[in-house]
C-alpha cells in the first residue's frame, strides 16, 4: 500500500496532539514539519526524524506531501494554503475554516481551482455521544427548542494571538464557538435568522479587542417535517467561571440532553428512556477522526467526509457579528444566496 506523506504546518499545542497520534498510524509518514519559529521547527523535526522548514514557501518548493495538516493562528491559513496548493493535495485544517465569511469564499474557490481537497477538524463529529444525538433526533418528534452552551474559565484573555481581532478574526464565537455552530448545523440544519450580542468586558484590567462571550438566538421557520417554528439559544464564553459543554434539544415527543461524556433521551416528563454513555477517550476520538480524514484522501471522490460546507458555519458567525454590531436580526439567506438550500430536520 502507498505510504501517505503528511506534512504539518504550525507546530503549537494542537499539532503536537495530532502528531502524537499520527506517528503510530500504519502507511503514514510525517514527511516534513514547518513553523515560523526555528527552534520549535528544529526540535519537532528531531523528535519525529523528519525535515523541517521555517516558511510555507520553502516547504512548497521542497516538501514532499500528499496531505498537509494546518494548525495555525487564524489569519495565517489563507496564505499558507495559497502557497502550498498543488493538484491532488489534501488540506486537513483546524477550525475555523477561515478568519471571515468573505475569506472563506475566496479560500473555497482557491482550493477548487488548484484541484485540491480539504477537511476541517471537528472532533465532536466523532464523539459517540454526539453521534447518538444525530441518530436519535427523529425520535423526539417535532423539535421546537434547543440550547447549546460551551464555556471556559480562561485566566488570561489578553495573551497570545487569540487576544487580537486582526489575527484571530474574532473571539469566543469564531474560535471555540465554531464547534458549537457545527453541532447546530449537524443536528438542526441552517437557521433563517440570527440575532446575537457579544461582549468583551469580562476582564476590565486586561487588554484584548475580541469578544470573550457571545449569546446567539437562532430562528428556524416551520417546515413540512416540523410544522412549528424552532428557536435555538447558544452561549459561548471564554470567561464563564467554569468549563462546560451541554446540548439540550426539545421536541414534541421528548428531549435529548448531551455533553461529550454521554447523551440521554428523556420523555417530556423527565423519565429516562435511553442513556448512551461515552467511554471513548479523547485520544481515541482524535485517532478515529484523523484516520477517517486521512483515509478519505485515498478515495476517488474529493468531497470531504465528515463536514458540511464551511460557508454555513461562517454565514452564522458573520450574521451573528453583524447582528451584535447593528442590534438587528440578520437573515442568513442573503449571505448564502442560492449556494445552499436551508436543510432542516
Ligand atoms: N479543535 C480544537 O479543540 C482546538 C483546540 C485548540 C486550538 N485549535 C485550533 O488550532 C489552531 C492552532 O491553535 P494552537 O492552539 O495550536 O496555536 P499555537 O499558538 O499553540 O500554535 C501555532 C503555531 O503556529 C506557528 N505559526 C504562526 N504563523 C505561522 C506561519 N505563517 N507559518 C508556520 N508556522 C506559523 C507559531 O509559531 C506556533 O508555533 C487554531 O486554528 C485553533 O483555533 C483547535
Amino acid at each position: 500500500m502507498k505510504i501517505i506523506n503528511i506534512s504539518f504546518v504550525g507546530l503549537g499545542n494542537q499539532s503536537r496532539e495530532y502528531m502524537n497520534i499520527i506517528q503510530f498510524m500504519e502507511n503514514v509518514k510525517i514527511s516534513s514539519v514547518c513553523d515560523l519559529n526555528q527552534e520549535i521547527a528544529q526540535q519537532v523535526s528531531i523528535e519525529y526524524s523528519t525535515t523541517y522548514y521555517t516558511s510555507v514557501d520553502e516547504m512548497a518548493r521542497n516538501g514532499d506531501y500528499d496531505i498537509i495538516i494546518l494548525c495555525l493562528p487564524h489569519s495565517e491559513y489563507f496564505n499558507a494554503i495559497r502557497s502550498l496548493a498543488r493538484p491532488g493535495v489534501r488540506f486537513i485544517k483546524e477550525k475555523p475554516f477561515a478568519s471571515s465569511f468573505s475569506e472563506a469564499k475566496i479560500l473555497l474557490d482557491l482550493i477548487d481551482t488548484k484541484l485540491c481537497t480539504y477537511d476541517v477538524l471537528l472532533r465532536r463529529r466523532f464523539n459517540p455521544a454526539y453521534q447518538f444525538v444525530a441518530d436519535s433526533i427523529d425520535r423526539i418528534g417535532a423539535v421546537y427548542s434547543a440550547e447549546f452552551t460551551y464555556t471556559l474559565a480562561i485566566d488570561r484573555l489578553d495573551e497570545g494571538w487569540r487576544a487580537k481581532r486582526d489575527i484571530a478574526g474574532g473571539g469566543a464565537l469564531i474560535d471555540m464557538g465554531y464547534h458549537l455552530i457545527d453541532l447546530v448545523i449537524w443536528f438542526l440544519g441552517m437557521p433563517e435568522i440570527v440575532m446575537a450580542r457579544t461582549s468583551g468586558s469580562a476582564k476590565p484590567d486586561q487588554k484584548y479587542d475580541v469578544e470573550d462571550t457571545a449569546h446567539l438566538l437562532l430562528a428556524y421557520e416551520p417546515t413540512t417535517r416540523r410544522p412549528n417554528p424552532l428557536s435555538a439559544n447558544l452561549l459561548i464564553s471564554r470567561s464563564y467561571g467554569e468549563k462546560g459543554e451541554k446540548v439540550r434539544i426539545v421536541g414534541t415527543n421528548g428531549v435529548i440532553v448531551a455533553d461529550p461524556r454521554g447523551a440521554t433521551l428523556l420523555s417530556h416528563d423527565g423519565q429516562i428512556i435511553e442513556h448512551h454513555g461515552n467511554s471513548v477517550e479523547t485520544a481515541e476520538i482524535l485517532n478515529r477522526q484523523l484516520a477517517a480524514l486521512i483515509q478519505a484522501s485515498n478515495s476517488p471522490t474529493t468531497q470531504d467526509s465528515a463536514n458540511t460546507d464551511p460557508l454555513l458555519h461562517h454565514a452564522i458567525i458573520e450574521a451573528a457579528y453583524h447582528s451584535s454590531k447593528t442590534g438587528g436580526a440578520v437573515p442568513t439567506s442573503g449571505l448564502l444566496k442560492g449556494r445552499i438550500s436551508h436543510e432542516h430536520i
